[in-house]
């Protein structure tokens, strides 16, 4: 099958017609399911693996998908399938893979500057790739509870290269004002002195400088850093295994000419440069990139009102829903389902929660809609669900996985009864 090189699954069949997400229509899934909803393309999912999958092909190399970024159980087993491993944070998100593709536990790296005991006997009981060390007292720790379990922690540190990535400054992470990483002029004496340990193997080591980069300049940066201390301790008599060039490929979320199998060659490009002749493995963690546009965030408008010279659009999904918004003054583009003649007008898209932060757009030139309509907050599929919350004891939105022109539903709409289960009176 043809990729799909461009951008969105999301499209209209035809001039006029209602907006679909592959082969199927979003209003057909509103009737079904209801709102808010997510819709994921599982084909689009499948081709943005692939695309680096292709990229990286001259090397031996490892996409472990970032669980963050869209953890639902039926995209990890996809992912999985494809020959993905995965990027955790948590001994949730081990839980996770565990329960959609416990084969696939070997291809886990565990990330996270602050793992509990508790993670890391769960993890190395399973038998992950790596732990991605984030400090010394951490390594401290892991060779304490590998020795107690006698299972051998295959280690990377995860080391902080001190490089600027132009991005939002919560998503940014590898200067060395960030609590992220073990600074990379120390990572040299870490090592060696971890060669001491029976149940340590330094394996590998790993770098992550931020989310929603757009440019690959500053990943060649970074892995040109690490380069060096790959063979300062070649030379010390350490050889390491893999490299781990963490996430943070972005996405162009305005549209446009967005071509996605262009900007992974390119990345890959910057990564190989850098990486110079280390000959063993590449373990890359994007999230966004896989997932982000592959997904779209389904509201009904509610009311439409005006107050002053301004009119607002109030959708029933909110910022409980989708947070980008408030909480980074994201973008994410909004598309009426269903067009309807008429001019656009200047608009505010909010939603039903009770604060001002809670807006999907501000000031936002919208074809017209009218309550009942559907409208399709797009780009959704990273970070939306997934940092979605009960806000306003609002359940959480249901979600579906698009396979071609069929649909299936992956996870339910939550029920008052879900909320209210863990609370006694
Ligand atoms: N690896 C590590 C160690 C990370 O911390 C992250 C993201 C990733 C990989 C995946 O990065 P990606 O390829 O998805 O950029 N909630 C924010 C993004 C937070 C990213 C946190 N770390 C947002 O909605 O923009």
């Amino acid at each position: 099958m043809e990729e799909q090189t461009f951008s969105r699954p999301f499209h209209h069949p035809r001039p006029g017609a209602p907006l679909s997400c592959d082969g199927v229509s979003l209003e057909s899934l509103a009737r079904k399911f209801g709102t808010p909803l997510y819709v994921y393309s599982a084909r689009q999912i499948a081709d943005r693996l692939r695309m680096f999958q292709k990229s990286f092909a001259s090397r031996e190399h490892l996409v472990c998908y970032a669980v963050k970024a869209n953890s639902a159980l039926a995209i990890l087993k996809l992912l999985a399938g494809l020959g993905a491993g995965f990027d955790i944070v948590s001994g949730g998100e081990l839980e996770r893979v565990l329960a959609a593709a416990p084969e696939a536990v070997g291809r886990v790296v565990f990330s996270g500057v602050g793992k509990t005991a508790a993670e890391i006997d769960r993890a190395l009981k399973a038998g992950i790739l790596q732990f991605n060390v984030e400090s010394e007292a951490e390594l401290a720790l892991l060779d304490l509870r590998a020795k107690k379990l006698k299972k051998k922690a295959r280690f990377a540190l995860r080391v902080n290269p001190d490089v600027f990535a132009d991005t939002h400054p919560y998503i940014s992470t590898g200067l060395r004002e960030h609590k992220f990483g073990i600074d990379i002029r120390r990572a040299l004496t870490i090592y060696k002195d971890a060669a001491d340990s029976r149940w340590l193997e330094a394996h590998g080591v790993s770098v992550h400088i931020g989310s929603q980069i757009r440019s690959a300049a500053p990943f060649g940066a970074a892995i040109g850093r690490v380069s060096k201390l790959v063979q300062q301790l070649k030379r010390e008599g350490i050889t390491l295994k893999a490299v781990d060039a963490g996430g943070g490929l972005g996405i162009d979320y305005h549209g446009g000419s967005f071509d996605a199998m262009e900007k992974a060659c390119e990345y890959a490009e910057a990564l190989q440069n850098a990486l110079g002749d280390f000959d063993g493995r590449l373990l890359i963690e994007p999230g966004r990139f896989i997932v982000a546009q592959a997904g779209a965030l389904l509201a009904r408008v509610l009311y439409v009102k005006r107050n002053g010279k301004k009119t607002f659009v109030i959708a029933d999904a909110a910022m409980n829903d989708l947070i980008r918004p408030a909480l980074y003054q994201a973008h994410h583009e909004i598309v009426p389902v269903r067009p309807r003649a008429g001019k656009a007008r200047i608009v505010d898209v909010v939603g039903p929660v009770c604060e001002s932060g809670d807006f999907f757009a501000r000031d936002r030139k919208l074809m017209r809609v009218e309550p009942e309509d559907l409208v399709a907050l797009l780009d959704a599929g990273a970070y939306g669900m997934a940092q979605s919350s009960n806000y306003n004891s609002r359940p959480r939105p249901a979600e579906v996985l698009v396979e071609g022109t069929k649909a299936r539903l992956i996870r339910r709409r939550e029920t008052m009864a879900d909320l209210l289960a863990p609370e006694m009176v």
